[in-house]
């Protein structure tokens, strides 16, 4: 069985792809582009979303189709953006909008820094059945970007136990301990048994 993956955002298909032992195709490829309409209020319900309305548009047994909605969160903010990561500065709006505005955010907050974390919602939908599983990365926002890894929030964001942004960090740092990868440990398994 096939590997989808929901998803159009270059970041995450970059990590995906890394993190996978199996290849994966992106839906664009065999479906071109879909407006798909995440309206849900929680990671799992959007992520329930995009897979699902993959599968079904893919009209075929064959494939095992994996969405992941994720995003950041800052209590002292009240949350935001949550579940609003992808569209913090508005509808369209680019990772480099979205991540100023948060940085500005927290300028307003008048700290140099405060806890945040990600969120990573795996959904895995296939003719054997819907899965959710989740994944989180713990660490600080700073009122600063620093760095060009990775992407979205990541040059504002320090993990846990790291001193220097995801934007600094190496790659391989991020893909040990990132919400997705710990999200995907769970999901590996759930897809092995599907692919049997
Ligand atoms: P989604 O595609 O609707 O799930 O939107 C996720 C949004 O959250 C992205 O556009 C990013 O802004 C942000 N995000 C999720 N995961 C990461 C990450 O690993 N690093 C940086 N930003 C992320």
């Amino acid at each position: 069985m096939k590997i989808i993956l929901a998803t159009g955002n270059k970041g995450k298909l970059r990590e995906f792809t890394q993190m996978c032992d199996t290849e994966v195709i992106a839906f664009s490829e065999i479906l071109g582009t879909l407006d798909i309409v995440e309206d849900a209020d929680t990671f799992k319900g959007n992520a329930l979303i995009k897979a699902r309305t993959i599968y079904e548009k893919l009209e075929s047994e064959d494939y095992i189709v994996i969405s992941d909605d994720s995003g950041i969160s800052v209590p002292l903010l009240g949350g935001v953006p949550g579940i609003y990561s992808a569209r913090y500065a508005g509808e369209g709006a680019s990772d480099k909008e979205n991540l100023y505005k948060l940085v500005e955010a927290v300028k307003e907050q008048g700290v140099e820094k405060t806890k945040a974390y990600y969120t990573a919602a795996i959904a895995i939908v296939s003719k054997y059945g819907e899965y959710v599983v989740h994944g989180w990365m713990h660490g600080d926002v700073l009122s600063t970007t620093k760095g060009e890894k990775g992407f979205g929030y990541d040059p504002m964001f320090v993990p846990a136990g790291y001193d220097l942004t995801l934007g600094e960090l190496n790659d391989d740092v991020k893909k040990s301990i990132s919400h997705r990868a710990k999200a995907l440990v769970l999901a590996k398994p759930i897809i092995k048994m599907m692919q049997r």
